[in-house]
């Protein structure tokens, strides 16, 4: 296949038992965005992020979309599979522990890490999905996950992006699939807010701490 690379910034902690916060952006943005929202998770994290290597307009993106929330699902799938292949290589030539990153994604960022559950149910340590849309539809029983990975979600109650109740259809599915989601309704829009930060700490310190 041709994956391509993607642009990262990596930052280590310098404990080879360490968990990898994996920050994935929201459309438009890059690889530095979400470097301060990863302070606020806690101590203790080698940071990983990722560009998408996707444009649409000039603006990146993790995978292409064929209008506002409809998705170009072979993209997804494709954009998946190569950010996938692209982790594993990085972890040996950065020395990070692959079964133990932790996904936080926004919007965009978000509906990847969501791929990444649906089609490598085992290979994230947990995630945190900050505004998310189910990624890929007619999966309902295509994956299960035996090892009960923490999922993080939070929506905004006055999203005019995402359906609120389309989040709580996707919690659900991540739960029958072996996941144990958690989530939150945030009285805000699509973009994120203080509550967000909060909750996401408090979550990170329940789980990973
Ligand atoms: C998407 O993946 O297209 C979104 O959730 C909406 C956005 O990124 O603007």
């Amino acid at each position: 296949m041709d994956f391509k690379p993607m642009q990262y910034v990596y930052e280590a902690v310098g404990n080879p038992t360490a968990y990898t916060l994996l920050l994935l952006h929201g459309t438009g943005g890059d690889e530095r965005d979400l470097l301060p929202l990863a302070g606020s998770l806690g101590k203790g994290f080698n940071i990983l992020s990722l560009r998408g290597n996707v444009q649409e307009h000039g603006m990146p993106r993790f995978f292409r979309r064929l209008g506002m929330g409809v998705f170009d699902e072979e993209d997804v799938h494709f954009r998946t599979h190569e950010m996938v292949h692209f982790l594993k290589e990085l972890a040996t030539k950065e020395g990070f522990d692959i079964n133990k990153l932790i996904a936080v994604g926004y919007s965009n960022g978000a509906n990847i890490a969501g791929a990444v559950l649906i089609l490598y149910p085992e290979l994230l340590a947990g995630a945190l999905l900050f505004r998310p849309m189910q990624p890929l539809g007619g999966i309902e029983d295509s994956f299960e996950t035996p090892r009960q990975q923490p999922v993080f979600m939070s929506a905004g109650t006055q999203d005019g992006t995402v359906d609120p109740a389309a989040t709580a259809a996707y919690a659900t599915l991540l739960n029958s699939n072996g996941f144990k989601v958690s989530t939150f309704d945030i009285p805000a829009g699509h973009n994120l807010v203080q509550r967000d930060i909060t909750l996401a700490a408090e979550w990170m310190k329940d789980n990973f701490q």
